[in-house]
């Protein structure tokens, strides 16, 4: 199927890797519908800066994707939409799986009944657990240990056997930490409360907030603090053109993680945030969380392999420069 030609359905566009993947699809020459509820969406971000379409509503709501499927001719459906917050699923386990797994069922039954049979999924690491094995491969047993994690390995699961029953092919990718901003300073990342650590780092710098917490400082990494996989945004919106044109050529299903197969600690992520914005930044120490394990890394060479996938912003200066950039924009 040739770009400029097919509707691409994606939900949650108007959050921060569904905007920037918008982003990516209209430069290949995609037509775009966005569906998001804006329950944490930015309508500014869509309406000036993407100029794409956008229908607010949620994907629960059977009647509304009968209705878009009906009057749009969807070729595929990019799933951004979901709730991403570790901490909230554990304490409020029913909104999890009522929002990722019941929507995400919602929103397939719509695209089975509509002969919508493509879709790309926002799967995460979460789905690993505590990974025994480094760098984390896909086929490293999937355990998770909190809701969120839980939620998006039941919607995999769902995907695998909605296959076999009905030929829906996927694509899931398992992010790890995604990061950064687009390179131009158009988007950026917006969440609302924030929880990530390098938006959390550069809001520091900025003054917005008093101090940033290392949770742990005594693990056993080389500084003593955890060291997770920060993967570019827009590498990651990338990924998902590959993705999506994969089973335009008629991929099968497949299941790929998403990172940079390198690591940062979190004083190194500091450290570069410092260089970067040229601000003294406080540091809190605090005792570890539990469930944080020492070390978080993927292995994507199987996306590089099949999608000929290759990040283009591997290094940590450029992750926290890009983000510096639409930091001090947005918070001006
Ligand atoms: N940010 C990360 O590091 C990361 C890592 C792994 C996986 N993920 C997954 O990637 C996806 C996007 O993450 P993000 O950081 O861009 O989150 P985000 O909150 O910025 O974007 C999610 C969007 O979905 C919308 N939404 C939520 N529930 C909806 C519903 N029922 N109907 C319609 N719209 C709804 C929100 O309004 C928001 O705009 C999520 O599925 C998340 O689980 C994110």
């Amino acid at each position: 199927m040739s770009p400029g030609k097919s509707t691409i359905l994606v939900t949650g566009g108007a959050g921060y890797i569904g905007s920037h993947t918008v982003l990516a699809l209209k430069r290949a020459g995609y037509d775009v519908v966005i569906l998001d509820n804006l329950v944490y969406g930015h309508r500014d971000l869509v309406e000036k800066v993407l100029q794409a379409e956008i229908v607010v509503g949620d994907i629960s709501d059977r009647p509304l994707l009968d209705r878009l499927f009906q009057t749009k001719d969807i070729a595929a459906v990019m799933h951004f939409s979901a709730y991403a917050y570790v901490g909230e699923s554990v304490i409020e386990p029913a909104k999890y799986y009522r929002n990722n797994v019941l929507g995400t069922l919602c929103l397939l039954e719509a695209m089975q009944a509509a002969g919508v049979k493509k879709f790309v999924f926002s799967s995460t690491c979460a789905t690993y657990g505590v990974p025994d094995v480094m760098p984390i491969m896909e086929d490293h047993p999937q355990d998770p240990i909190n809701p969120y994690g839980a939620s998006k390995l039941m919607v995999e699961r769902i995907l695998a056997d909605f296959d076999v029953a009905y030929g829906l092919k996927s694509v899931c990718f398992r992010y790890f930490n995604a990061a950064g901003a687009d390179p131009d300073g158009l988007l950026g990342e917006d969440h609302s409360p924030e929880t990530h650590l390098i938006p959390l780092v550069l809001l520091t710098a900025l003054g917005k907030r008093e101090s940033i917490s290392i949770f742990g400082t005594n693990y056993p990494t080389p500084d003593g603090t955890c060291i997770r996989d920060y993967i570019h945004v827009t590498d990651l919106a990338d990924a998902h053109i590959l993705g999506l044109e994969y089973l335009f050529s008629a991929g099968n299903s497949e299941v790929f993680n998403l990172g940079n197969g390198s690591g940062f600690s979190v004083r190194e992520v500091i450290e570069a945030a410092k260089l970067v914005t040229g601000k003294n930044i406080k540091v809190v120490k605090c005792d570890r969380r539990p469930g944080d394990p020492p070390i978080l890394i993927g292995s994507a060479q199987k996306a590089r392999k099949i999608l000929d996938w290759k990040p283009q912003y591997p290094h940590i200066k450029d992750i926290v420069a890009h983000a510096w950039q639409w930091h001090q924009k947005r918070h001006k």
